[in-house]
């Protein structure tokens, strides 16, 4: 089976290149990444040389060039995870988010529609989504897979328009589709714009962690394994047309996760207890800042048997072993583009 993953240079989709590698030996894999400041091809300097994997460096928003690869490369499925995919950077300049996310998407659909013309038959393109096109919950409930949309960023408003056409080219043309709905990610490779490991390079470098408003607001934390082991449930086993929620039942107020992951960081860097949490810094809230998010996977369990593999203290504690162990790794993400980033996000957000 030949794959075409998108966005397979990002966080989760090197995961997913380094998995499906792994786990199936009869799978070709080609990685078509545009390397935007989140894309980096050592995050897949392991699998390089396999024979069953290529890199295609381009970008989804070129539809000429989507459709010569489709009509050269004959993918038998898609994955598409290729995406902007920072809530705060959406803020700072949503249209880039319209062209990647929404319009990249449609151009993938339009060049696996034209071409598996001829048959659909054993094809499957597979649309990588998050849960925050669901909106905010309260203090209780869950979100399923009929809770209505309800984006309130300009990132999950992005996700959930992109949703919407993968259903409608399955609903008006019948293109063999599968979309799931994931939680927060954390782990290793993970670009540290994202509050963990951005709270993990701070903590080492004794910089202020930036707590947006009171702490207070809650998400819902899978290790990205076992996401990738989702994916792969899902793009083998799970049914077309249909729409599958991943999560961990695991939530966690920021705050709490923050003080959890200062408590393992002042163990492994052999500081005082306390040291690191003395770098909390409440800042400004996040405009339209999702007070909780929770997933219920409940359907994808009884369906597919798929559970997550570790607790979170166990996934954290790897993560933040990782992350101390390739000092390399982060200090090459953090130099350059990054840094004028960092200085244009934090530089204004008062204390
Ligand atoms: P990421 O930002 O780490 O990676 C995105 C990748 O897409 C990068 O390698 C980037 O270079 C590539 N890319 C961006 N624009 C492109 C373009 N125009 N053409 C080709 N490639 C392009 O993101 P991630 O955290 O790995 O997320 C991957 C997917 O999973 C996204 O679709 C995201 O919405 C979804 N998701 C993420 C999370 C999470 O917690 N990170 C949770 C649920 C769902
Ligand atoms: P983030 O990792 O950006 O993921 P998302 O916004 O997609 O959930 O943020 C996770 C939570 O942490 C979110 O409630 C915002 C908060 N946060 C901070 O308090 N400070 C920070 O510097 C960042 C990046 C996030």
């Amino acid at each position: 089976m030949h794959i075409l993953v998108t966005g397979g240079a990002g966080f989760i989709g090197s995961h997913v290149v380094r998995h499906f590698l792994k786990a199936h030996p009869d799978c070709t894999i080609t990685n078509l990444d545009s390397l935007t400041y989140a894309g980096n091809l050592a995050n897949l300097s392991d699998v390089e040389q396999n024979p069953r994997y290529r890199f295609i460096k381009g970008d989804i928003t070129d539809a000429p060039f989507l459709v010569k690869l489709f009509e050269e490369s004959r993918f038998d499925g898609v994955i598409h995870l290729a995406a902007e995919s920072h809530v705060d950077r959406s803020i700072a300049n949503p249209t880039e988010f319209v062209i990647t996310n929404v319009l990249g998407t449609v151009n993938l659909l339009n060049a696996a529609r034209a071409a598996w013309k001829s048959s659909f038959e054993g094809k499957r393109f597979y649309h990588i989504s998050t849960d925050e096109v669901y909106g905010s919950l309260g203090k209780d409930g869950l979100f399923t897979e009929e809770t209505p949309y309800d984006p309130h960023s300009p990132y999950s408003a992005s996700k959930a328009s992109s949703d919407h056409f993968v259903r409608a080219y399955h609903d008006t043309f019948g293109l063999p589709v599968v979309i799931s709905n994931c939680s927060n990610n954390y782990g290793s490779y993970q670009f540290p714009e994202k509050l963990i490991p951005l709270f993990i390079n701070n903590i080492c470098r004794k910089r202020p962690l930036p707590v947006y408003g009171k702490g207070e607001n809650i998400r819902d934390w899978l290790w990205v394994v076992d996401h990738a082991q989702a994916i792969d449930v899902i793009f083998h086993r799970g049914k077309t047309g249909e729409t599958y929620n991943i999560g961990g039942h695991n939530e966690w107020t920021n705050i709490d996760l923050i003080l959890l992951l200062c408590r393992i960081m002042n163990e492994k860097l052999g500081r005082q207890p306390g040291e690191s949490e003395a770098l909390i810094t409440y800042v400004t809230d996040r405009a339209g800042h999702d007070l909780r998010y929770a997933i219920d996977s409940s359907k994808l369990q009884r369906e597919l048997g798929w559970v997550p593999s570790i607790s979170f203290e166990k996934g954290l504690e790897l993560t933040v072993d990782w992350y101390l162990g390739n000092h390399e790794w982060l200090n090459n993400v953090t130099s350059g583009s990054y840094q004028h980033y960092y200085d244009r996000m934090y530089g204004g957000r008062q204390e």
